[in-house]
């Protein structure tokens, strides 16, 4: 059994990308693992968010996390902000941070990009990560191909700080899926599924309507040779197609390719958009049930507690390590 922590933003809507690269994983370790699962709303402020948008995704997000099938029996689910030790250990992280680390990261360079007023909050941003994971005591860390750079950071400040002062951290491993890591975006298949996609036909939202999935899987891009094949790299289209149709369906993807041999892509689409109308309609029934009910703040107050109790224990023992403590 080993220690799991993940997390995803509030922020903006919540894709079909998160959840095959990273909600599907959650829901999968949870029988095995402990499992720690959390709304990182502290992240989502390193850019400027309306308030009541931003608590409304709060409680979006947590009620898809069960929706999709976390089990608060199994699994303890939390807002980061109201454990105010990933904060804490946030800033003392910042401080064996450096500069050059930190502005090497591909996140921060790509969305400080032609923009002027860059928060330094988005610089520090993965030593926050970092807190998240190492609070924990994390072991695994279930994510998405574009994360894994922050999970390899945070395995830096471990180890330095774990050298620099006492043995403190466990060194946490990025668990990213052979498939799914990577979901890309519809309308440019060569580029990320991405919340903040300006085109909304390149994201498949968790909450779409089933016209809506299927008018956008209908107009995704693909290629004019009109062979049902897997090559990332010649015809990236098909291929996410494929991938998203095989994870939504819990297929091998050279089953789907032998099945659609003799197909053409009208037809592929088609079964494509099916395949994810059934996956999220479930899915959607349940988050609209948890959305707005008490329970669902009853399972956020009880894994608050489960999370503080953890967390603050931690907290005190590398609080001592690092002497920002009074007695000996
Ligand atoms: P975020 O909120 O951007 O994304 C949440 C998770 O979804 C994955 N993901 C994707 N996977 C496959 N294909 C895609 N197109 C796709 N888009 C997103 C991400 O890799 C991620 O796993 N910094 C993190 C949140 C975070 C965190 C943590 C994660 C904060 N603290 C501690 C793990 C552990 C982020 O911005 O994820």
């Amino acid at each position: 059994m080993a220690k799991i922590f993940s997390g995803i933003k509030p922020t903006g809507v919540v894709t079909l990308g998160n959840y095959l690269g990273a909600m599907k994983q959650f829901v999968e370790l949870q029988e095995e693992h402990e499992a720690f699962y959390c709304v990182v709303d502290l992240h989502s402020i390193t850019v400027q968010l309306d308030r009541v948008e931003l608590m409304d995704n709060t409680r979006k997000l947590a009620a898809l996390y069960l929706a999709c099938g976390l089990d608060p029996e199994k699994s303890t689910i939390f807002v980061q902000s109201e454990v105010k030790a990933h904060a804490q250990l946030g800033w003392m992280l910042t401080c064996i941070a450096g500069m050059g680390e930190l502005s090497r990261m591909t996140q921060y360079k790509d969305k400080s990009q032609n923009s002027e007023n860059i928060g330094a909050g988005l610089f520090v941003y993965p030593t926050l990560m970092a807190a998240d994971i190492l609070l924990y005591g994390t072991e695994l860390v279930p994510v998405g191909d574009d994360q894994k750079q922050h999970v390899e950071l945070t395995r830096d400040l471990a180890e330095r700080f774990n050298k620099r002062y006492y043995e403190t951290f466990t060194i946490p491993e990025p668990l990213i899926q052979k498939e799914g890591a990577r979901i890309m975006s519809l309308t440019n298949p060569v580029k990320k599924m991405s919340k903040s996609d300006a085109n909304v036909k390149g994201f498949i939202s968790m909450l779409d309507e089933p016209n809506v999935i299927r008018k956008k899987i209908k107009s995704a891009v693909t290629d004019s040779s009109g062979v049902i094949s897997f090559d990332r790299e010649n015809k990236p289209g098909i291929s996410n197609l494929l991938e998203i149709y095989s994870l939504s369906t819990d297929t091998p993807i050279d089953e789907l390719v032998e099945r659609y041999k003799d197909s053409n892509y009208g037809t592929f689409k088609q079964d494509v958009s099916e395949a994810v109308v059934a996956l999220l309609e479930p899915i959607q029934n349940r988050y609209h049930e948890l959305v707005d009910s008490a329970e669902l703040d009853a399972i956020l107050d009880a894994g608050r507690e489960k999370a503080e109790a953890v967390a603050n224990k931690n907290l005190a023992k590398i609080e001592k390590a690092m002497g920002l403590n009074r007695k000996r």
